[in-house]
This record gives structure tokens, C-alpha cells and sequence, in this order.
């Protein structure tokens, strides 16, 4: 048992998508969360800028003295979680696209998946795709100019609504029957997704997966916080507080740390 704390980074405020996952199926664990929102996106930057980041987010959390760390970004995951596995002597959990039981169950056999060009550039989203695919046809796009928008708050704007229709567009032609959402960012979409896919067409994101993983990983090493007091949940952000207050909720507070 262990009462110290998980550790979640991301490129930014998407991740706490995840963290709502964690909290849901592990009330008591205590977390720290770090948004790097600074150096966000992370999608475009070049493998050994994300490793460099991925590196740092680890750092700071090791230094708070985090037991296990959840590295919510499918693009830090596919760049760097070989290396930080081989590193750091906690256990890494990391996000990957849930191609898997898309395309296990799609009926039309054609899937799309939406993430950022560095995840989709990467060897470990082409080894996962490749394995799991079969006869299905994948239609994979790069969500440019997305995360931006969510960082700046902007997550059901008109331009959000102009940018998702445009990427949208090819995969409703293939008559997908789901979307696979490849970025932690992607799930505050949801309401703009609903409204713009055609009615069959279901959405995937990978936030509880994560959850019943990190909740197998802490059992099997016997790090589980089995208190019943209340948990503690810090959130660093080194961009603006109001967009992951906007996300989080008011009632949790945001500390602005220039990491
Ligand atoms: C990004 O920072 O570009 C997106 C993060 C992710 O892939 O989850």
C-alpha cells in the first residue's frame, strides 16, 4: 500500500480527461497534474523535442515523489515511453488509440482515427495499426490546429466547428462506423463530434481503458492507496489557469508554475 501520489503529465489541459477517469475509478489515490501548455502542441515538434519534454514532465514529478506516472498524451506516449520505461524505476502508463476493438467490431469495416501527426508519424501507432487493422480500412488524420484551439479555450468554437468538418469530411465519405479520437485532448469534442457525424457512428477514446490499467499496474505491485481519507489533487499548469478551470471545474484549484 502506498499513499504517495500518481503522477499525470500532458502536453497540456487534455489530459485531464484522463485524470477524470482516475479519479472516477480510484478515489482514493492522491494526483499531481502537470500541463505543459507552454510547449503545447506537442504534435508538431520533432521526436527528440518531445522525449526532452517527456523527460522533464518525469523529472518534476519524481521530485514530488509520484509512485507511478500516466503520461496523458498519445504523442508523448508514441515518442517516448520506450525510453522512459528504461530510465525511471516507477511503472509508466501510456495512451494508445483504441484501434483495437474499433476495428475488431466495426460493420462497415471502415474506421477513422483522429490524432496529431506525431503520433500517427510514429513507429509504435504503425505497429498497433498494422497488427490490429485486418481487413479494415483505417482513414488516419492529422488533427492540426486542434490543440491550439482547446488551449485557448476555444473547444466549441466556429472555428473548431469549420476545422472538424473539413477533417470529417473523408471519413463520413468511407462510411465509417467509428472514430477513433487518438489525442487526449480530442474527448472535449464530443458535443461538436455528436453533431456533425452521422447518428451510427461511434466514438472511441481511450480514458477508461487507462484507468482499469493503472488500477491493474498499482494492484499487481502493491502500491494502492487503501486510505479512506480524502484525496488530495494538485494541478501545475505553466499556461492560463481559466482554460483548465473551464475543463476541470471551478471548484478545483489550478497552480500557476512556470515549469
Ligand atoms: C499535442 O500536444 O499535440 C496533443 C497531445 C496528444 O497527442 O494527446
Amino acid at each position: 500500500m502506498s499513499t504517495q501520489p500518481i503522477g499525470i503529465f500532458d502536453s497540456g489541459v487534455g489530459g485531464t480527461s484522463i485524470y477524470k477517469e482516475i479519479e472516477a475509478l480510484l478515489p482514493n489515490e492522491n494526483t499531481i497534474y502537470l500541463a505543459d501548455s507552454a510547449n503545447a502542441p506537442y504534435g508538431n515538434k520533432t521526436a527528440e523535442e518531445i522525449l526532452e519534454l517527456s523527460i522533464k514532465n518525469t523529472e518534476l514529478l519524481l521530485n514530488k515523489n509520484c509512485k507511478l506516472i500516466i503520461v496523458a498524451c498519445n504523442t508523448a506516449t508514441t515518442n517516448a515511453i520506450k525510453t522512459l520505461r528504461t530510465t525511471y524505476n516507477v511503472p509508466f502508463i501510456g495512451i494508445e488509440p483504441a484501434i483495437k476493438p474499433a476495428s475488431l467490431n466495426s460493420k462497415t469495416k471502415a474506421v477513422g482515427i483522429l490524432a496529431t501527426k506525431g503520433t500517427l508519424s510514429s513507429a509504435l501507432f504503425h505497429n498497433t495499426t498494422n497488427l490490429y487493422r485486418n481487413d479494415v480500412q483505417v482513414i488516419e488524420q492529422d488533427g492540426d490546429g486542434i490543440v491550439p484551439l482547446i488551449e485557448a479555450g476555444q473547444t466549441l468554437s466556429k472555428d473548431m466547428e469549420s476545422l472538424l468538418k473539413q477533417y470529417l469530411k473523408p471519413m463520413i465519405a468511407a462510411n465509417i462506423d467509428y472514430l477513433v479520437l487518438g489525442c487526449t485532448h480530442y474527448p472535449y469534442l464530443l458535443p461538436l463530434l455528436l453533431q456533425l457525424l452521422p447518428k451510427h457512428v461511434k466514438i472511441i477514446d481511450s480514458g477508461e481503458a487507462v484507468a482499469r490499467q493503472t488500477k491493474a499496474i498499482l494492484k499487481i505491485k502493491a502500491l494502492l492507496n487503501t486510505q479512506t481519507i480524502p484525496a488530495t489533487h494538485e494541478f501545475y499548469t505553466n499556461g492560463n489557469p481559466n482554460v483548465m478551470h473551464d475543463l476541470l471545474g471551478h471548484s478545483y484549484t489550478v497552480n500557476v508554475w512556470n515549469f
